[in-house]
């Protein structure tokens, strides 16, 4: 993506619309490689924007769904119990004895979003959306926060683990509470707020191509309506 006119008309290209100041925070999050952080009420496409980012420069997309106590093994890593406990079972039917090292080695490791966006095998950065980050608690978003801050992640029985490539990082809040200023330090902010009536008369427009445009206005003035009542 060369300019933020670029990245608006590929967004288009895939059905989503951006006004120019959300484009623009995009497109500055991918040049300075920081994380975006995207604010609003549900709905205005927040998630969506992500996906359709994946798309468009043809990236993985892993998404990190946030929920309350959510904790390093859903967001990160862990050990894969039950092929570990069948290799030592395999072992000893053959009389021998599994080695610590070799128990907990990668093939293991059942890797997370976390894990596998940092993957460092991978030859292009993925699109890492963290979602609905207002949902974890206070101790996750510390842990998230020294993550984005390296790209690293140390498992202890393997070493430090690190990103080749910077992945590209959008959070997400509905804001049913605070985030911490730290975290958000870290990161590009934009908020993103209704559509206004042209804005959204264009999703309508994308998203059903064949309805009549008279019936999008009015389908898009009555919402319009319905949102200030
Ligand atoms: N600017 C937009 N352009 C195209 N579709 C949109 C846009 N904003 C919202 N949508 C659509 O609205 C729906 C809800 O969006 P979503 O991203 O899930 O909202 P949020 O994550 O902010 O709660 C999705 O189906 C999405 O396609
Ligand atoms: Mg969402």
């Amino acid at each position: 993506m060369n300019s933020i006119d670029e990245l608006q008309a590929a967004l288009q290209a895939h059905n989503y619309i951006a006004n120019r100041s959300l484009a623009t925070a995009v497109y500055l999050a991918l040049k300075l490689e920081r994380p975006l952080f995207l604010e609003g009420e549900p709905g205005v496409g927040k998630t969506e924007i992500a996906k359709v980012l994946a798309a468009a420069l043809g990236a993985d997309l892993i998404r990190l769904q946030c929920y309350e106590g959510l904790d390093v093994s859903q967001a990160v890593y862990e050990w894969n119990y039950t092929r570990q406990l069948l290799h030592i079972r395999l072992l000893e039917a053959q009389g021998a004895k599994a080695g610590k090292a070799e128990l907990f080695g990668e093939e293991f490791l059942l890797a997370r979003p976390l894990l596998q966006a940092i993957d460092p095998q991978r030859s292009q950065p993925p699109v890492l959306l963290i979602d609905e980050i207002d949902r974890s608690d206070a101790e996750f978003e510390a842990f998230l926060l020294e993550i984005l801050s390296d790209y690293q992640i140390t498992i202890p029985e393997i070493g430090p683990i690190r990103a080749r490539h910077k992945p590209i990082v959008i959070l997400t809040s509905n804001r049913t509470r605070e985030i911490h200023d730290a975290l958000k330090r870290r990161c590009l902010y934009a908020w993103i707020e209704y559509p206004d009536f042209q804005k959204e008369y264009q999703i309508v427009r994308a998203k059903l191509p064949h309805a009549p445009g008279q019936l999008a206005r009015q389908v898009t003035r009555f919402i319009q309506e319905l949102r200030q009542a």
